[in-house]
């Protein structure tokens, strides 16, 4: 087997964070080197906390979670409670978490990390707000060149916001972030909205997360009911969408997913339209290409994937 492809998680959990975190803990063919910690869904200080439990939950106490910034660079913190709960994790009762937190600030891991490794060796994969890849990108520069790539959860087009009309809110938390790592240079795989809108946590789905056996799979299943109510109640579905596991997804079978490369900017002046990712898919700009865009997943395929590697655990 080929040596595991190196990933730094950064990320806000949530719910679907949680379950990204599990499916890439349940895959050899990941290795988890750290996990950065946002504000985003819920405060900082319950987002590292929950990416602890979560580690924990899998059997993983020694991966090092590292808490980042606590607000975004230029705007004041949003949070979607609503949606996640009041912990950020609800559904399941996690025990609190007996891992520490590490010590070193987000941001300096993350720039450390990127200038010590081989240059083009470690994959980033944000699943909230880019406020933590936007400091250490400005923090220093060259690290820019020497990711292998961001494959992250964010942003949203043909299907529209999720928190306003226009933007996602993972994008909207922080568009000034989500603006320095969209111009950085660095390769993009974005999975925007309309491609997780399609990736439906159905009654039967959740069941059989519940069904392992396991207690990886009863607490999934019971993180996804919890989370799937608030987007079943405004899109009138049978489940809702699993926005982030499709991050981790794409690294294990890219092949599930199709999209198209082109230029994605974001919106950081108009209040109205304020994170908006404007996505040029037909082309009609000279902007450059700077992202590859997806909008199809086989979402049987990606439920499968789930089950399998979530079972492993
Ligand atoms: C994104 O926002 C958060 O609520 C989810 O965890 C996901 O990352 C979807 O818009
Ligand atoms: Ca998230």
């Amino acid at each position: 087997m080929p040596e595991p492809r190196k990933i730094i998680i950064d990320t806000d959990p949530g719910q679907d964070d949680a379950v990204a975190i599990l499916l890439a803990l349940g895959s050899a063919e990941l290795e988890i080197i750290g996990i950065t910690a946002v504000a985003g869904n819920v405060p900082l200080k319950l987002t590292e906390k929950n990416a602890r439990k979560i580690c924990e939950l899998a059997g993983r106490p020694d991966i090092k979670v590292y808490a980042g910034a606590i607000r975004p660079l230029v705007r004041e913190l949003v949070t979607a409670e609503e949606v996640h709960g009041k912990t950020g994790l609800n559904g399941p009762d996690l025990p609190e978490p007996k891992m520490k937190l590490q010590e070193q600030y987000a941001v300096d891991y993350l720039v450390e990390t990127l200038m010590r490794e081989e240059a083009g060796t470690i994959t980033l994969c944000p699943l909230g707000p880019l406020t933590n890849i936007a400091l250490a990108m400005i923090r220093e520069p060259r690290i820019a060149s020497r990711i292998k790539e961001i494959v992250l959860m964010g942003g949203g087009f043909f299907e529209g916001g999720n928190v306003t009309p226009s933007a996602e809110f993972n994008i909207y938390v922080d568009p000034h972030a989500a603006d320095v790592v969209f111009r950085s240079g660095v390769p993009i795989v974005m999975m925007p909205l309309d491609v997780t809108h399609k990736a439906l946590t159905t009654t039967k789905r959740t069941e059989a997360f519940r069904k392992l056996g396991t207690k990886v799979g009863l607490a999934t299943a019971q993180m996804l009911e919890f989370f799937e109510r608030y987007d079943e109640g405004k899109y009138g579905t049978d489940g809702g969408p699993l926005h982030d596991p499709c991050v981790i997804a794409y690294l294990l079978k890219p092949e599930l997913f199709q999209g198209r490369h082109c230029n994605v900017t974001v919106e950081t002046s108009s209040e109205l339209t304020m994170g908006m990712t404007v996505i040029d898919w037909w082309g009609v700009t000279k902007r450059p290409k700077n992202a590859t865009v997806m909008r199809d997943i086989d979402h049987d395929g990606f439920f499968a994937l789930l089950v399998e590697r979530l079972g492993r655990l």
